[in-house]
């Protein structure tokens, strides 16, 4: 449990991350079974929510399991979206650029240059807005200058924690990443999806090389099953 006022960020490897503030709990790209670095298992973990940036299988996950078994709403983008309702879980289906309300705080859906992994689907990123914190999940995507509009444009005062893409082949290397950092201008800049299969050669030393010499950002190197305190 987090302690009062702050709330709990846990990494599960690759872009797995468990958000709560002790009353809401919310997962993001669930890729559990199959990852060879997440230190859990699928039936630990007990959501109200569940986050899918796409829908490739080191993303989507174990979301439809999870979902099935806690009741879980799947927040996602529109295609896969009804895919996953038409399975019989619960789906607040959304579109780029959109916002929407939930009872832990605000989603926006942001833009990410990536495969969809779902005919006619688009990839996605998150912002989510829980006990008064911006948390910009950037899912899988490479470096874009519109990522500078996080930057106090539409999320004003801005972001408190992003959680960037590093492994490179696939996403963003670390320098592009580095330089992500510094349009996005978080306070805190957490990397993922990197380590977890050989082709993922990025790592977070050469990132936070660069972030500190550039930018103003702290680098926070987490351990798959660590959790930071937002
Ligand atoms: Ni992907
Ligand atoms: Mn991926």
């Amino acid at each position: 449990m987090p302690m009062p006022d702050r709330m709990q960020l846990r990494w599960f490897g690759h872009s797995a991350f468990e958000l709560t503030d002790g009353k809401s709990t919310l997962l993001i790209d669930p890729f559990i079974t199959g990852n060879p670095v997440c230190p859990v298992k699928a039936d630990e973990l007990n959501p109200q929510y569940i986050l899918v940036t796409h829908f490739h299988f080191d993303h989507v996950g174990d979301a439809l399991p999870i979902a099935q078994r806690t009741g879980a709403t799947i927040i996602t983008t529109y295609e896969g979206g009804e895919d996953l309702a038409a399975k019989g879980v619960k789906v607040h289906s959304m579109a780029l650029g959109g916002k929407a309300p939930f009872a832990f705080g605000m989603v926006r859906t942001t833009m990410a240059f990536h495969g969809s992994g779902f005919a006619g689907g688009h990839a996605a990123g998150f912002v989510i807005h829980m006990n008064g914190k911006r948390i910009y999940h950037a899912g899988d995507t490479c470096l874009f200058s519109d990522m500078k509009l996080l930057n106090g444009v539409i999320e004003e005062p801005g972001i408190d924690v992003a959680l960037l893409p590093i492994g490179d082949n696939y996403t963003m290397g670390p320098e592009d990443a580095a330089i992500a950092t510094q349009w996005i201008g978080p306070k805190v800049v957490i990397p993922m999806h990197y380590g977890t299969v050989p082709i993922l050669t990025g790592t977070p030393e050469a990132f936070a090389q660069r972030v500190e010499a550039t930018g103003s950002s702290r680098v926070v190197v987490l351990k798959p099953g660590e959790a930071y305190e937002v």
